[in-house]
């Protein structure tokens, strides 16, 4: 059977192939998998697909879960010279956000306290990355990304690019911590696990720039819940910042603040581009 793709004039689908199959076989050899169970499987699979929509990639969050997303990007990092880690895309990416002004604000109407994170974005050597395009998305305070309500605005995310000193600095609300969709498949796989949906507050980030490797990765919340167990296994250390509060007072880029406020600070540094990455407008798994 691993032979079957023997005719591929391709040979990396050869070698995925071939070597997906023998681990298939293996698998269902070690558990000595059962009919009912094969048939369980194929209508697991079936009910993931058919629960997908353009906006909710349920074959995304069971790679998630599975904690094959955060393997790939740990194949696939380059790691080392204090590069910024990658972590877990996520399935709320959502192409055409508003183009904002540095400090300018990508909440719209997201509900939450505002939050503003700055920083620089830098090569490998340390120097000022001029013009990177960083996008930016999160949830709301109650958990929800836009693309999960009715209400078709595009709210809590946005782009911007960074100045001649690498500069990057937005408004937004401070993250929450929320549970990953959990009414589909993937809910019942986590509950037959006992297994929790929640995530750690977070904001996510992609980050390219001319000559550097596209970076996706997230800030996190330092000292919030559900840290050291994330559903998606997406934590890294050296992504958890602390996030300052404010009293009431005038905010960066002269912003007047009635309430309280919090800020974060943090450099991201690129790794420099050593083979093509895809462009911007098809990121993996893009909604
Ligand atoms: C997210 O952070 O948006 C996310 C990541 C993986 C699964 C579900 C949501
Ligand atoms: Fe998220």
């Amino acid at each position: 059977m691993v032979r079957s793709f023997a005719g591929s004039a391709d040979p990396r689908f050869l070698e995925v192939m071939s070597s997906l199959v023998r681990h298939l076989h293996a698998f269902a050899r070690d558990v000595r998998l059962t009919e009912e169970e094969w048939q369980h499987a194929i209508d697991f699979l079936t009910r993931t697909g058919q629960i997908c929509t353009p906006t909710r990639q349920e074959f995304i969050l069971l790679s998630d879960v599975l904690g094959l997303s955060m393997m790939t990007v740990g194949i696939n990092s380059p790691g080392g010279d204090g590069i910024t880690e990658d972590t877990v895309f996520g399935p709320f990416f959502v192409q055409g956000s508003p183009r904002i002004d540095l400090d300018g604000d990508v909440a719209a109407d997201t509900a939450g306290p505002p939050c503003h994170l700055s920083g620089r974005v830098l090569d490998q050597d340390g120097n000022p990355v001029a013009g990177a395009r960083i996008e930016v998305w999160e949830a709301d305070e109650d958990g929800f990304y836009d693309v999960q309500y009715d209400h078709g605005e595009l709210r809590g995310r946005g782009h911007l690019f960074t100045d001649d000193e690498g500069r990057y600095g937005f408004w937004s609300v401070v993250p929450a911590p929320y549970g990953i969709p959990s009414d589909g498949p993937v809910g019942e796989l986590l509950t037959a696990a006992g297994r929790s949906p929640m995530r750690p507050a977070h904001v996510h980030f992609m980050i390219t720039a001319e000559g550097h490797r596209r970076l996706i990765t997230h800030l996190f919340v330092a000292d919030g819940p559900h840290l050291s167990s994330d559903a998606v296994f997406g934590v890294k250390p050296s992504l958890v910042v602390p996030f300052a509060r404010h009293d009431p007072d005038e905010g960066p880029g002269g912003r007047q603040l009635a309430d309280d406020w919090y800020s974060a600070v943090y450099d991201f540094t690129l790794a420099r581009e050593t083979t093509s990455t895809a462009p911007i407008e098809n990121p993996p798994g893009g909604g």
